[in-house]
């Protein structure tokens, strides 16, 4: 079971990095189910999926999807598309900020490109007052994001990353980003045993030790997870050492344990929901898959019952 896990864990990846397939999949529409991961092709889907998740009580950051961006007119694009999402938050009125990828807005083209483009979000975030987060992408291009970071936090206060448990190197990085808005996760992507935990249970162990890491040097964090054990942890940890609800919140991403969500919501906790939206969800939607065999069957489910 666990090898036939493994398996099907590596196929979907491998799809997910599938150049072709994500250009058709652009102009498919959500097809396969990915509508119950991805909140719609358009900025006015997004914004009122948000609206209705704010009704339960739950925040929100939305991240507009883009992936295998080579070119400068399409990372300027993308930028463009952060700064209307931003402009779409504000005259909606919802609670939401934004999530990013640098790759999206040029990492990979230009590094000059990509911090200007990034100024050019976090003036826009500035001006309302709102807040925006740099996922973290594979290792490769994990210290040119934590080095770009660590400049624009030198003029601006509204902007964080993601630390990913399964890096032997988190633990260093954590040490030194103290005060720093961080999302912690438990990671992603593929990464070779030379650099990240192969094991589950490592990764688990490290995971934890990270969130009092951070939560106990006073800083803000936000724990992104679907994994109860986790949770529960967490919930327990900012109990002993008496940790304000105002210094840390849960994290999940639309579509996954929708009940769990709202009930740490009811529960008086702050609860953000990850909200992806746009044209290319072929990717995101393929990692998802990765994550949970279940949720291939669940896609199946719906491509036989249409
Ligand atoms: P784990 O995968 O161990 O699952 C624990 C339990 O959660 C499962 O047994 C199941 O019950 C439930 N569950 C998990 N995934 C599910 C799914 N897809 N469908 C249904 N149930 C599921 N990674 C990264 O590398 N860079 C990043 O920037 C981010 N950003 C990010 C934002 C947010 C808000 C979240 C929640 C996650 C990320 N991640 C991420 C992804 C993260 O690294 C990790 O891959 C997933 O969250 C899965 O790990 P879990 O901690 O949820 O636990």
């Amino acid at each position: 079971m666990a090898m036939m896990e493994t398996t099907m864990k590596n196929f979907f990846l491998f799809l997910s990095q599938n150049k072709l397939m994500n250009q058709a999949a652009k102009k498919w529409g959500l097809r396969f189910g990915a509508n119950r991961f991805v909140a719609g092709e358009t900025i006015r889907e997004a914004i009122q999926k948000v609206q209705n998740l704010n009704e339960k009580g739950l925040v929100c950051t939305l991240d507009h999807l883009g992936e295998f961006v080579f070119s400068r007119e399409e990372a300027i694009e993308s930028a463009d598309y952060c700064v209307k999402t931003l402009d779409a938050i504000h005259q909606a009125g919802v609670n939401s900020n934004l999530s990013l990828k640098l790759t999206q807005i040029g990492l990979d083209i230009d590094i000059d490109l990509c911090r200007s483009n990034m100024r050019r979000i976090l003036d826009t975030a500035k001006k309302y007052g709102n807040f925006v987060r740099i996922d973290m992408e594979d290792y490769g291009h994990c210290q040119q994001t934590l080095d770009l970071l660590e400049e624009l936090r030198r003029d601006y206060d509204n902007v964080g990353t993601v630390i990913q448990a399964y890096l032997y190197r988190t633990e260093k990085d954590i040490e030194k980003m103290k005060g720093v808005s961080l999302r912690l996760v438990k990671g992603a992507y593929k990464e070779s045993p030379e650099v990240a935990y192969p094991d589950k249970k490592d990764v688990d162990e490290n995971y934890k030790k990270i969130i009092k890491m951070h939560l106990l040097s006073g800083s803000y964090t936000a724990i992104a997870s679907h994994d109860d054990q986790i949770i529960e942890y967490t919930k327990r940890l900012v109990e002993e050492y008496k940790i304000p609800r105002d210094q840390f919140e849960f994290q999940m991403l639309y579509g996954i344990r929708t009940q769990a969500q709202v009930e740490l919501a009811r529960q008086g906790y702050t609860m953000r929901v990850y909200v992806p939206y746009g044209n290319d969800w072929y990717g995101y939607f393929m990692r998802r898959l990765a994550e949970r065999p279940a949720n291939v069957a669940f896609v199946l489910k719906g491509m036989v019952s249409k």
